[in-house]
């Protein structure tokens, strides 16, 4: 490689790290959430490569700093002990390839004898000589120590030339690897002969040599298009698919338009690598959230992010210098067949200020109750609802005399809406999004987090999630429970600072 094409490729990289440390001295801390990860600077979409390296967890994630939208992707990179408290570490991987200049995208990470293996989409765009453009999307390696990462000389380890016939050659990307005894596996999103989403499965003895095993799992034109960023693994003796995919449409309060995160649970034969699925499920019922990974902690705790944002509703704001934020991580458990989300336990070592009021109740005649104390835009807070004579109950978060975001819970219909409309928008985005709801011993259990611009909301214990992104200003940090009948309710409200341990 001559002298002048290296010192470009490592100019492109290099060039991200300086503009990204400049920019990010520049940021203003007050205009983030405390707890949620957001990029240094610019555009970020998916986690990327979330991993146990050397004792710490490693997040990367889809990254365009040079502008507040999608762009040709780059890899930024942070790492956590704790999953609260984030340090940010330089732009791991720039697009500087023959075979990735039109992008990095979405992929995984693995601890190899001490080195950080990354595993991600290389995307190629080039004119043939007709003048069409052509896009390959393929998939590489890079190996590093943590910080600085190179590019395998073999790549593109994997070119979809080996997949079924009639696989498409330009939506073949996200893979996501893992070891077992002394095997990589990777799954990979593709696009079949009937232009549905397909799962392949490959092995490999070296993570740069790879071997199509089998079609693991198909759409069938069932659920949406494409199926991006998979991720499969073990939990509770079970086998678990996440895939994300695009072009859904609605059913019933399941699904909604548009990108979804949906999951199987089944059964995986490690033998046969056969896995045999159940129902689809949505993994958050919010208006936000996509593409998660998930890393398996020291403690064997399995705990997944995901992107708090969707591709069809454009929030941020004109002033902000960052797009993107991500969930808080959440612990994973199975109930039956379905997934039950909490947020870390690692959280609670940062609560503040405890405010509890038991057995508040709301008359018929005054409607509306704002509990001393109760207010703000970082707190994690648990309203426990008691079965009782009302049709809505409704609590108004981050609310002033203009803007106010709602949580409704219809009695009757058995459903929780998040309403955003009043949040302070103004573009015309998708404000509302309901879920079916089933009330515990007649009580109905909300646990609420936010995070400035962040609401998640686990319900019963995580048995459902919704989370949903808000840019109120930050001044309206009012909170009020308001009613259409009689109700009874506990709240219990803690600040959140993860700046002091
Ligand atoms: C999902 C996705 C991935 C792709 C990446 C590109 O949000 O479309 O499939 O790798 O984003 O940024």
């Amino acid at each position: 490689m001559s002298e002048t094409r290296q010192k470009a490729e490592n100019d492109k990289l290099m060039q991200a790290r300086i503009y990204e440390q400049e920019k990010w001295k520049q940021s203003n801390p007050e205009m983030r959430p405390v707890f949620h990860v957001t990029p240094p600077v610019g555009w970020m979409n998916d986690p990327n490569g979330f991993s146990l390296y050397q004792g710490e967890y490693h997040l990367f994630f889809q990254y365009h700093p040079y502008s507040t939208v999608w762009g040709p992707m780059h890899w930024g990179h942070c790492k956590t002990k704790d999953f609260i408290r984030w340090e940010q570490l330089p732009c791991a991987l720039a697009p500087d390839r023959d075979y990735d200049g039109q992008g990095c995208f979405s992929g995984s990470a693995v601890e190899q004898d001490g080195k950080h293996i990354l595993m991600y989409t290389s995307v190629q765009e080039r004119e043939l000589e007709d003048g069409t453009r052509q896009i390959r999307q393929t998939q590489s390696i890079a190996v590093g120590d943590g910080v600085n990462y190179v590019k395998a000389a073999q790549n593109p380890v994997i070119g979809a030339g080996v997949l079924p016939e009639g696989s498409s050659l330009e939506d073949f990307r996200d893979p996501r690897i893992w070891k077992e005894k002394d095997t990589f596996y990777a799954v990979i999103g593709s696009r079949s002969a009937d232009g549905s989403g397909q799962i392949a499965l490959f092995s490999s003895v070296d993570a740069l040599q790879w071997q199509f095993e089998r079609i693991l799992d198909r759409s069938d034109n069932r659920y949406g298009s494409m199926w991006e960023c998979p991720d499969f693994f073990r939990l509770d003796q079970k086998q678990v698919l996440i895939v994300s995919p695009q072009l859904m449409q609605a059913e019933g309060l399941e699904f909604h338009n548009g990108n979804n995160s949906i999951y199987f649970v089944g059964k995986y034969g490690e033998e046969s690598r056969e896995f045999l699925r159940g129902k689809a499920h949505t993994i958050d019922y919010g208006l936000d959230f996509y593409a998660p990974q998930t890393v398996e902690t020291k403690d064997g705790r399995r705990v997944m992010i995901g992107w708090l944002q969707s591709w069809d509703n454009y929030l941020t704001p004109e002033t902000a210098d960052w797009s993107g934020v991500m969930t808080v991580p959440r612990e994973l458990s199975l109930k039956g067949e379905r997934l039950v989300q909490t947020p870390v336990r690692e959280l609670d070592q940062y609560h503040t200020q405890e405010i509890v009021y038991q057995n508040i109740r709301l008359e018929k005649k005054d409607g509306t109750v704002a509990p001393e104390g109760v207010r703000g835009r970082v707190f994690d807070m648990t309203v426990e609802l008691e079965d009782y004579d009302f049709g809505r109950f409704e609590i108004a978060l981050a609310a002033d005399e203009r803007n106010r975001t709602s949580l409704i819970y219809d009695r009757e219909m058995k459903t929780l809406t998040t309403d955003r409309t009043y949040s302070g928008l103004v573009h015309d985005c998708l404000c509302t999004r309901s879920m079916y709801v089933q009330p515990h011993g007649g009580k109905l259990s909300l646990r609420i987090l936010m995070d400035k611009f962040t609401l998640e909301v686990f319900v019963n214990g995580g048995e459902q999630a919704m989370s949903t992104l808000i840019y109120t200003r930050l001044q309206a940090d009012g909170i009020c429970f308001s009613c259409d009948g009689s109700a009874v309710f506990s709240v219990k409200k803690f600040g959140l600072d993860p700046g002091c341990e």
